[in-house]
């Protein structure tokens, strides 16, 4: 079966990956209307079920004549217009230099192509063989004003994935404002859904919510020139009874770092709309005759087999076609992170006997975190001088960084590269650098400023200047920080009519940025993190393989966080640190064990002064960190299952490894806290193979698969809060 296929009769267009279909048809007037996406329908086109009516007050096209039952505001579109009787939220909006607003998109041409269509200086999945994606091509034209509109579409067969963008070609003769260009729409013909999505706060990011489509708009979004810690851009549809295991689900990720915005409409007669694209707030693009722009990408997936489904197609599919890092699939460093140990109060000495003491419980690195640039003794002042403090590291970080080297550790740096204090020299030098709005005060968060990175010269400027420490030093890691929302949006270099391109073109200034680093430094393990886990999307995962997750440490805090991001992003992407307790966020004490189950749900290390520990604790440090390199090939690789969730009302909250080839699990989690009297609580395992025999490592004890899947597996007597649960199986049937 053909990936992109397209009947010249029927004029429908069939994208088939292994298990969804999508369809859709150019029709009467070349309107391209949508068919269906989701499961496999068998060799059928599914055009019967448009059903055409005359419905009152929905308008109908001029070429229509008498026909009122063709009305753009009842059919489902691929890609709506404006202005054109389709009264439902729209997928693109310009303004054209008479002042008119209207655009009516038709059918023109398409093309299906090997491989898979790349954006230009924007994160999109890619095919390593051309044989791993194919894509189409279609042309809508606005005949009035000459534009084009390509929607690309990159069809993944094996992932069940399907992509989504959009190319605008000024292909007219005078200059169009585009005012909004989502990257998709989707006509869905009702409303029996809910709508899953991430929402937050700094500090507790992507909490779930699910609730039932309704009529009007529901919608998530960002303004603030990043994807936020408030609403992640990863929304789920899915049935009413979907679970983890089964029921309808689709997936719709945004590969894009700053404001988005993605709006579900349930319409008069119950049909919902789903489109998802750069938020229209404080946006316009111009585009004068000739010139294009192009939309981020939106990865949809589509799985019958229930959420736990869905986000194992996303783990797949990043993993294999997103991260582009050479570490994406192999171990990381396990590292110990000087933030939580110092804040700012640190010097050579202080930093290097951290360092020894890692080395002695056997960790991989050392990262320096912020405060070793500058006049950065608080977070007041010092950003944007990236040169080294000499009075805190004496001799210079190369001098250091050469010492830990020594000790046979990797050493890692954190750097905040789009921003800059008042109170630096890069300020007084380039006080224009800035964002910044003429004639106004300036709002400030954290005591910092956007800099214009809308700006070549500006991001050469600190790129330089950073690009220059990790080749002298030898810096092995980088955490690229992000500490404040993008605001004074104005840049002094464009002129009146561009300002509203100031916001997307920061966050290709920032993709520009990033994608220097990985080319000029391949070898580099590159974390993103914006104030914890603030841009953690799709886009950053394309230049980082591993994201701060959030810069709440507390064991508990994080069941909820690292809950919510399980489910659009793979687990290997979820930084993860043991910190000290009580907790320095929360106050809140978990038990030792406890914090290392949950950190190693992501990418481990430690957060803490480890020159404090106690002798027992470094003994079960180095345990802990034992068992997560054994299980660490099933975190990074493996497929995940989320066998309870925060939001029942259970005791315990538990996740499962399982290998690719199934001949090993772990089961990981947390029991709430301690029962008088306590229940028997059985958790049901998942994904093993039911014949296959798997023995517990710690008991010895053999099980089936299917023992372990349907029979259950009674979890730990707790004593006390947050007590920890790790269960590791290997198969030993010999098979
Ligand atoms: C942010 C990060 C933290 C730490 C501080 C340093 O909040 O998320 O991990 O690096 O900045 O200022």
């Amino acid at each position: 079966m053909k990936a992109i296929s397209f009947d010249e009769k029927t004029r429908v267009f069939s994208l088939r990956t292994n298990n969804s279909v999508y369809q859709m048809q150019v029709r009467d007037y070349n309107t391209l209307i949508h068919l269906y996406y989701g499961a496999d329908v068998g060799d059928c086109e599914v055009d019967y079920r448009i059903v055409m009516l005359d419905r009152g007050f929905s308008g109908n096209p001029y070429e229509a004549g008498d026909d009122r039952t063709f009305s753009l505001d009842v059919l489902p579109q691929e890609y709506s217009g404006y202005g054109n009787g389709d009264y439902r939220i729209n997928a693109m909006e310009c303004e054209h230099e008479d002042g008119s607003d209207a655009i009516a998109l038709r059918y023109l041409r398409h093309e299906i192509k090997p491989g898979k269509y790349a954006l230009e200086g924007l994160p999109a999945m890619f095919a390593r063989e051309a044989d791993e994606a194919t894509t189409l091509d279609i042309t809508l034209a606005d005949a009035a004003s000459g534009l084009q509109v390509h929607l690309l579409y990159g069809v993944f067969p094996k992932l069940d994935v399907i992509t989504r963008a959009v190319r605008v070609l000024n292909a007219g003769e005078k200059v169009v404002k585009i005012k909004r260009a989502m990257s998709m729409a989707m006509d869905f013909p009702n409303m029996h859904m809910d709508m899953i999505h991430f929402y937050g706060r700094h500090a507790m990011e992507r909490q779930m919510e699910r609730m039932p489509l309704h009529h009007g708009v529901a919608l998530v979004e960002s303004k603030r020139g990043t994807s936020s810690h408030q609403h992640n851009p990863f929304v789920i549809l899915c049935d009413h009874n979907a679970s983890e295991r089964s029921g309808s689900c689709y997936g719709f990720a945004l590969a894009y770092s700053g404001n988005f915005r993605c709006e579900v409409e349930v319409d008069q007669i119950d049909q919902t709309r789903l489109v998802m694209g750069i938020h229209p707030y404080h946006f316009t693009f111009g585009l004068r005759p000739g010139e294009t722009f192009e939309t981020p990408e939106v990865i949809m997936a589509y799985s019958e087999h229930g959420l736990g489904g869905l986000s194992r197609l996303y783990h797949d599919a990043y993993r294999s076609n997103l991260i582009r890092s050479r570490y994406v699939t192999s171990p990381r460093p396990i590292l110990v992170n000087n933030w939580e140990a110092t804040y700012f109060q640190f010097d050579d000495e202080k930093l290097f006997s951290i360092a020894k003491e890692a080395k002695d419980l056997g960790l991989d690195m050392f990262v320096l975190d912020d405060g070793w640039f500058g006049k950065r003794d608080t977070d007041c002042s010092g950003l944007g001088d990236w040169t080294v403090n000499e009075q805190k590291l004496s001799g210079g970080l190369k001098r250091l960084v050469d010492r830990v080297h020594g000790l046979g550790l990797k050493f890692g740096l954190w750097v905040e590269p789009e921003m800059v204090s008042e109170d630096s020299e890069l300020y007084r030098q380039h006080p224009d650098w800035v964002l910044r709005v003429p004639g106004r005060l300036m709002s400030r968060s954290r005591y910092q400023l956007n800099l214009d990175i809308t700006r070549k010269e500006v991001r050469d400027h600190v790129m330089d200047q950073i690009c220059g420490i990790i080749e002298e030093c030898g810096i092995d890691y980088i955490k690229w920080d992000m500490n404040r929302s993008v605001d004074n949006v104005y840049s002094a270099a464009l002129s009146a009519d561009r300002q509203g391109e100031v916001f997307h073109r920061y966050v290709l200034g920032v993709y520009e940025m990033m994608e220097r680093l990985v080319t000029q430094f391949p070898n580099l393990l590159f974390e993103n993190c914006s104030g914890g886990g603030g841009r953690f999307d799709a886009g950053m995962l394309y230049y980082s393989p591993q994201i701060w997750c959030s810069d709440n440490t507390d064991a508990r805090d994080r069941l909820t966080i690292q809950y919510g991001t399980s489910f659009g992003y793979p687990i290997s992407t979820m930084g993860a640190h043991v910190s000290a307790c009580p907790n320095h966020q929360t106050g809140c004490t978990t038990p030792f064990e406890t914090r290392a189950v949950v950190a190693s749900a992501g990418t481990f290390g430690f957060e803490l002064d480890l020159t404090r520990m106690t002798a027992e604790e470094k003994a079960q440090a180095r345990e802990q960190i034992r068992r997560y390199r054994e299980i660490e090939p099933l975190v990074l690789c493996g497929d995940y299952y989320r066998l309870t969730g925060p939001y029942e009302k259970k005791n315990y909250i538990v996740w499962q490894f399982v290998s690719k080839d199934k001949r090993e699990t772990a089961v990981c989690g947390v029991m709430l806290h301690g029962e008088a009297n306590p229940h028997i609580h059985l958790i049901d395992l998942d994904g093993l193979l039911p014949q296959a025999r798997y023995q517990d490592l710690d008991s010895g004890r053999v099980y089936s698969g299917a023992a372990l899947m349907k029979a259950g597996l009674p979890l730990p007597i707790a004593r006390g809060d947050c007590q920890p649960i790790l269960f590791r199986f290997k198969r030993v049937d010999g098979e």
